[in-house]
């Protein structure tokens, strides 16, 4: 597949590193999420004075929003050891015992794209969450038997994309649901700031905001392309960055100024140019483009309903007047009505 500037999700190696560098370790130096920050930040605080773990928390949103980060900041700011997996990665209830068993007190457990746990290790995590106790069957037949072990009490932090996989026993064991929302464009202009500081790399204000509202409100879009524009500039400019030369990068880049890519454009000329327009249902939508419905509905969407090209009704999802405006076509001359009637 084509490698995309405007993919949300991590592309290589070398990103890994800089997503790294660039992650804010304190919940101070978190941009934006006001509320999501405030309810955290109270929370640690107050487990802090009481020498407890804290809830289970649970972080959903689309990729590169910060849910890792704020799985770290969790475990940094309570001063204790973070402990990561993933979903596919618990293959047995052998291997979560193995994890459970060796976290210390108020640890934090992170276990990210949680959805993708399977249900029988999610059945053992049930009392392990609940009640810090694990039972585990060993051997099979007659000489089966139950072993129970008591855990430390720790903090389970689960991430998604996909909240609507989680199942609902899962779901209810979270103390906390945070949903983490796209940025503004003014928030990602300070992230874009913070990153160039960290880099050593001169940037005015100007460039930061042009980087900044082509990253479609995701804070791994924007250190991307501020990598990309550095380099740019380091070979046809004189390494700052400004308005004229950020342009330029990003224009070469083929990041249009809302931060849109093919797939978006894909989506919303097929509903134009195939069904006037919509109303039209997710599931037409989905065959017509040849995308997932949970795909097309969890990372492509928000940010099309986010940046109002796009409308759920009732009858189906809806271009708006905005999209037909930003890609120039002309609403009346392009209903396939017309073409039938030729
Ligand atoms: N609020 C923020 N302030 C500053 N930088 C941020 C913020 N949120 C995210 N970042 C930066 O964006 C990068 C991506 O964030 P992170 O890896 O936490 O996203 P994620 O939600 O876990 O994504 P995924 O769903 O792909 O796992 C981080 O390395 C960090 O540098
Ligand atoms: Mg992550």
């Amino acid at each position: 597949m084509k490698e995309r500037v405007t993919d949300a999700e991590i592309i290589d190696q070398d990103e890994k590193k800089f997503d790294l560098t660039l992650r804010p370790k304190k919940l101070s130096e978190f941009v934006g999420q006001d509320k999501l920050k405030e309810i955290l930040s109270i929370t640690i605080e107050a487990a802090k004075q009481r020498g407890e773990a804290i809830d289970h928390v649970l972080f959903y949103g689309p990729p590169g929003l910060g849910k890792t980060t704020l799985a770290n900041i969790i475990a940094n700011e309570l001063a204790v050891e973070l402990n990561t997996s993933s979903g596919p990665a618990v293959e047995k209830p052998g291997d979560l015992a193995g994890i459970l068993t060796n976290l210390n007190e108020r640890d934090v457990f992170f276990v990210d794209e949680i959805h993708r746990l399977n249900h029988v290790v999610e059945e053992y995590l049930y009392p392990a969450i609940e009640d810090f106790r694990l039972e585990i069957v060993i051997d099979q037949g007659p000489s089966a038997r139950t072993l129970k072990l008591n855990l430390e009490p720790f903090t389970l932090v689960g991430a998604t994309t996909r909240a609507g996989l989680i199942t609902s026993p899962l779901r209810s064991r979270f103390g906390l649901i945070l949903h983490l929302d796209y940025y503004s464009t003014g928030e990602i202009k300070k992230i874009v700031l913070r990153s160039a500081d960290l880099l050593e790399v001169e940037i005015d204000d100007e460039g930061a905001f042009e980087i900044a509202r082509r990253s479609r409100g995701t804070p791994r879009i924007a250190n991307r392309l501020l990598r990309r524009v550095r380099d740019y500039t380091q070979i046809k400019g004189d390494g700052d960055i400004n308005k004229k030369i950020a342009k330029a990068a990003l224009k070469m880049l083929e990041v249009d100024e809302m931060g849109l890519d093919e797939m978006d454009k894909k989506l919303i000329t097929t509903i134009i140019n195939y069904y006037d327009g919509g109303p039209v249902g997710l599931k037409t939508i989905s065959m017509a483009i040849g995308e997932d419905q949970g795909t097309i509905e969890e990372i492509y969407e928000p940010y099309l309903l986010q940046k109002g090209f796009l409308k759920r009704t009732q009858k189906g999802r809806e271009i708006t007047e905005r999209a037909y405006k930003h890609f120039k076509i002309d609403p009346k001359k392009n209903s396939s009505k017309d073409l039938f009637e030729k």
